[in-house]
């Protein structure tokens, strides 16, 4: 029995001492950290807020700089070009009558649908303007081709008012340039607008005889 007191008391005071030990010491010191701790999660928790707010505005606008830089020119090209009712007479060369059509196609490449306005194509004899055309304006959907459709109907007096022409009609070739030029706008998102000017100029050789193109070679320019 005073073994069993002996053992009793101490691990009473033990017990007891422990205690007051582990209470003296929060009482004195976790108070504040248990308040910090909150804070500094509260205060964690405002940052990491902020910096995924942050982040996420800088995705959206990484994305929208991506779009719009990604947004790819639209691409011209010639398919075909003829001559029609070229009617020289060489002996009485007033009677000339020339209409020169050309089937030019704009493609957009673009996941947005492009908008174009009119279209102007100038025919050119040895750098004399001798014929306008204007074409209407169109929609091409993503990724799809807009065609333009231009007839050039031949101011023959600006024509035969080249002294060389003679020459070339004699030789038997023609030196023909057009110049193809669209405007249009796609429009990303609702609110962003990427303009573009594209345009096309193509010199050909025309054969008199058959009303044949010999040689032909384009170049494009755009302009954003
Ligand atoms: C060219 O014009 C001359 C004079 O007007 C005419 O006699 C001749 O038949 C014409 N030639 C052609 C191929 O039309
Ligand atoms: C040009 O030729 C076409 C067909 O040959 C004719 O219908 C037209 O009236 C001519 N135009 C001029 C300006 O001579
Ligand atoms: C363009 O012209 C060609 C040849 O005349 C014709 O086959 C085609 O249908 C025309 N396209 C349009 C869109 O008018
Ligand atoms: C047209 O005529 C030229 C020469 O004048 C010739 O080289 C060319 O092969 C001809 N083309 C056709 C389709 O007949
Ligand atoms: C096309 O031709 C026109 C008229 O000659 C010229 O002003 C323009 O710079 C040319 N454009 C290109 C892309 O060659």
């Amino acid at each position: 029995m005073p073994a069993d007191r002996e053992h009793i008391t101490p691990l009473a005071t033990a017990a007891a001492d422990r205690p007051t030990s582990d209470e003296g010491d929060p009482y004195a010191t976790s108070p504040t950290p248990l308040s910090c701790r909150r804070r500094r999660r509260r205060l964690i928790c405002c940052v990491s807020c902020t910096a995924l707010v942050v982040v996420a505005i800088a995705v959206v606008l990484a994305i929208i700089a991506l779009t719009v830089y990604k947004v790819k020119d639209p691409v011209m090209t010639m398919n075909s070009v003829y001559v029609k009712n070229l009617n020289i007479n060489l002996t009485s060369p007033h009677a000339a009558n020339m209409t020169v059509v050309a089937d030019v196609s704009v493609k957009n490449p673009n996941a947005a649908s492009f908008r174009f306005g009119e279209s102007t194509t100038a025919l050119y004899y040895r750098a004399r303007e001798i014929g306008v055309a204007y074409g209407p304006p169109g929609t091409a959907g993503a990724r799809k081709m807009f065609r333009l459709n231009v007839t050039v109907d031949v101011m023959a007096d600006r024509l035969l008012a080249d002294p060389d022409l003679l020459v070339d009609l004699v030789g038997g070739k023609l030196d023909l340039t057009t110049s193809t030029k669209v405007g249009g706008r796609a429009k990303i998102f609702l609110i962003i607008k990427h303009h573009a000017d594209v345009m096309m100029n193509c010199s050909m050789t025309l054969a008199v005889s058959n009303q044949s193109i010999l040689a032909q070679s384009c170049t494009q320019r755009v302009w954003l």
